[in-house]
């Protein structure tokens, strides 16, 4: 496996792929790299003759007031990890390899992106897209890879593909979870021993949800509601958001029908964690 942080690296090596006729999948992460990205590259691989695996921590999708800094960082672990799973390729650029030192163009989407995770957090999906678009540039994948854990940024990368016409097939993949239920997080490394018991209620509240609507309950909000009531009983836990939507419009819903996405991102202490169901196949 080799590792780079120079993109004229990757486009040769991936030219090099390319002329012997081999199929690329590309795995987008931030790094600090777990069983959620493993179960990526994983897949990846399997589709794949070539896997690229890139571990940027991408400036402009934080905030000003976010955990840029602070973000966890690990590339020996990270390379390990992806050279033990079967990636041909890590691609770990520094900022001024992405943006230089005056960069004018960013991909911005309406509508979708300023829904859930995207009203309190109104620049972070135009960040993201700017950079999975120029990684798709650099890479050129056949196929790249993206978790359910994130569902809105699943469905607007999608859009972003429609949209912007990248010839890419876009790969949603399930939740990896802890064996209690945590969805898996780099972020779960922030939380305390007291905050990690906390954290459950994200996971406890969505398991209440999907009962209530295996049994038959269609009403949204008294779904959302006894989601919220769960959540509140834990006192380290403070409600962003509790959503039902369709998927993967994102548009609200007030009755269950056909696919939904119900989301929610929840503070435990300073830490912003989100998980989510929806209730078909992506
Ligand atoms: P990051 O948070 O590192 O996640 C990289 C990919 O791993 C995303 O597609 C995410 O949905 C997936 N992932 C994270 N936790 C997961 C879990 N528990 N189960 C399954 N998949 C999981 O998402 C980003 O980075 C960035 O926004 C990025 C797309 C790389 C753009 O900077």
């Amino acid at each position: 496996m080799q590792l780079t942080k120079k993109i004229s690296e990757v486009r040769s090596l991936i030219k090099q792929w390319r002329k012997e006729g081999l199929s690329i999948g590309l795995v987008p992460t931030m790094g600090f790299l777990h069983e959620g990205h493993k179960s990526l590259i994983d897949r990846a691989v399997k589709e794949n003759d070539r896997v690229v695996v890139s571990v940027f921590v991408n400036p402009i999708q934080f905030a000003p007031n976010e955990d840029f800094e602070a973000y966890p960082r690990d590339i020996e672990r990270d390379s390990k990890l992806c050279e033990d799973a079967g990636a041909a390729l890590v691609f770990n650029p520094e900022p001024e390899e992405m943006y230089g030192d005056e960069f004018l163009t960013s991909i911005n989407m309406t509508k979708i992106t300023e829904v859930l995770c995207g009203k309190t957090r109104p620049t972070h999906f135009g960040g993201v897209c700017t950079v999975v678009g120029k990684l798709f540039n650099i890479v050129s994948p056949d196929r790249a890879y993206f978790g359910q854990k994130d569902a809105q940024q699943l469905s607007v990368i999608r859009r972003m593909v429609k949209d912007l016409n990248f010839d890419i097939e876009i790969i949603g993949c399930p939740i990896v979870r802890e064996a209690d239920g945590l969805a898996k997080s780099s972020r779960n490394t922030y939380l305390s021993p007291e905050e990690r018991k906390a954290a459950l209620v994200l996971s406890k509240s969505l398991c209440e949800a999907k009962k209530l609507i295996e049994s038959g309950e269609t009403n949204a909000d008294k779904i959302i509601t006894a989601a919220k009531k769960l959540i509140e009983s834990e006192p380290l836990a403070k409600i962003d958001y509790v959503s039902i939507v369709s998927w993967d419009s994102l548009e609200k819903t007030d009755t269950i029908n056909g696919a939904i996405l119900m989301a929610e991102a929840v503070y435990i202490g300073k830490t912003r964690l989100i998980d989510n169901f929806i209730t078909e196949q992506i």
